[in-house]
């Protein structure tokens, strides 16, 4: 009797875009398991039934995308509080027979910055432009390492003001023209707007204004180099770009799939930046 081979998915609509499967693949080979890992395009019409059947089908988990994150994390049995926070899944895996759900975003984002600026969630203050859903996952990741100072910049401010109000005190919301009175005396500055996806356009803040001990990270990584860290390394401040929270937000999954947390090296990173 052959080993059992562990199979893990990634799920979206439309799916060909993923780069999940080059990351799971690569750890696969490079640590020799015998699992597999693909690119499913599953309609939301058809998700629930996705779902019910994936244990079925013999997979034992997978990675959710656009469009699914917000529903899947309403049709698992048991959530992270990450995920419960997020208000959305990107990661499944089946434990004692449930389904359980996480969102690793706010560890990739953490993880990334620490490969690369140890010591960073020392800082007080953050400005976070953006209040998406990849916004949320920042403050999460924020929150839990003990940033008190939390400042959303975004142009509706109604959407900040609701992440305001959902993850608490430390968090305060303002509207995109009061970004230059905001950034002065902050420690650390994260993009999670789209702003700046494809290279094109200036920079979304004066980075003139900040101080000189600032750290500037971006979550788009098309390009490594956005307008906004183009301008802070310009300016002679510490950046980190956003690749690494792709990579790092995929470990937790891989390892719960296939039983070994996998490391996130400069190999694959050459791989990833080779397909950009
Ligand atoms: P994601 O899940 O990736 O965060 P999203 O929920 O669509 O995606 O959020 C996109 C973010 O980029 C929002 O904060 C959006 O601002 P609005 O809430 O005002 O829409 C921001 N954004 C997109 N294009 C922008 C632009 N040209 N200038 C400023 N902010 C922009």
């Amino acid at each position: 009797m052959g080993e059992i081979v562990r199979k893990a998915f990634v799920i979206g609509h439309p799916i060909a875009h993923s780069r999940s499967p080059l990351i799971h693949g690569h750890w696969l080979s490079r640590l020799g398991l015998n699992g597999s890992y693909e690119r499913i395009d599953v309609a939301p019409a058809d998700l629930p039934v996705f779902l019910n059947d994936m244990a079925l089908n013999g997979f034992v988990g997978g990675n959710v995308t656009i469009p699914h994150k917000e529903v899947v994390r309403d049709l698992v049995t048991r959530r992270t509080d990450a995920a419960d926070l997020i208000g959305a899944v990107n990661t499944l895996w089946f434990a004692d027979g449930i389904l359980h759900g996480d969102n690793t975003d706010a560890h990739g984002f953490a993880a990334n910055l620490d490969q690369y600026q140890p010591g960073w969630s020392s800082a007080s203050s953050a400005l976070v432009l953006g209040a998406g859903g990849a916004a949320r996952a920042i403050l999460f990741a924020l929150i839990e390492k003990g940033v008190r100072d939390i400042r959303i910049v975004n142009r509706t401010l109604a959407r900040a003001q609701e992440l305001a109000d959902r993850f608490g005190d430390s968090v305060s919301a303002h509207a995109w023209d009061e970004m230059d009175g905001l950034v002065t005396d902050v420690e650390l500055v994260v993009n999670t707007t789209s702003v700046g996806m494809g290279g094109q356009g200036a920079s979304p803040l004066n980075v003139s204004l900040l101080s000189a001990d600032a750290l500037v990270t971006d979550i788009v990584y098309t390009p490594l180099q956005t307008p906004l860290l183009s301008a802070a390394a310009a300016r002679g401040l510490r950046t980190v770009d956003g690749l690494g929270m792709l990579l790092h937000q995929a470990a937790p999954g891989f390892g719960r799939w296939f039983g070994n947390l996998p490391p996130v090296t400069d190999e694959l990173r050459d791989i990833i930046v080779a397909d950009l």
